[in-house]
């Protein structure tokens, strides 16, 4: 990452992205101590590059490296008669953190949101969520106080 402040492009996901992604991918995880099977990472992978697919990704480049992503999908909602986008994922590798690349990520999307003519954009984070992530998140818009209930499939 050069150490100078620069501009990250910020772009849509390409089947030539697939090594990068799936790396940050795997840091993203492990940030939430979570491992998912490769049938769940190969069909999240496949269902980005599928123009069908509901699912979408952004990736943020830099001198033709890829820093960060943000992993979304679009849905209906009973509320609007506009879809809205949700943030699903998002990530920095550590290394390129702090240099703007999480928020040019977000303002991509936010122009998106007025470009596609989502009704909104919107994220969760866990409450206690580090420092950086609620700081960033904090100068897009005010937490709304919803809590959010998690019924799982019996095992
Ligand atoms: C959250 C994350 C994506 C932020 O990416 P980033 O590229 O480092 O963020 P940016 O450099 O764009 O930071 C933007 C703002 O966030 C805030 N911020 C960033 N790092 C911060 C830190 N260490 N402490 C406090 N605020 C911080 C600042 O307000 C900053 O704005 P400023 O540059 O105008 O001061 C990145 O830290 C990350 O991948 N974290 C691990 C995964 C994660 O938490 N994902 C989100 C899960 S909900």
């Amino acid at each position: 990452m050069p150490t100078l402040p620069t501009t990250a492009l910020i772009r849509a996901a390409l089947p030539a992205d697939e090594t990068a992604w799936r790396q940050l991918w795997r840091g993203y995880c492990d940030f939430y101590k979570v491992k998912l099977s490769d049938e769940v990472s190969n069909r999240t992978w496949k269902r980005i590059l599928d123009p069908d697919s509901a699912v979408m990704c952004i990736v943020a480049e830099v001198d033709g490296q890829v820093y960060g992503f943000a992993n979304c999908v679009v849905h209906e909602n009973t509320w609007e008669t506009q879809p809205v986008c949700y943030l699903e994922d998002l990530f920095v590798i550590p290394s390129a953190r702090g240099k703007g690349i999480g928020k040019a990520l977000i303002e991509w999307l936010r122009n998106a949101m007025r470009a596609e003519g989502w009704a909104r954009l919107y994220w969760m984070t866990r409450e206690e969520n580090n420092e950086a992530a609620r700081g960033l998140y904090d100068q897009f818009a005010q937490a709304d106080g919803f809590v959010r209930y998690v019924v799982r499939q019996p095992r």
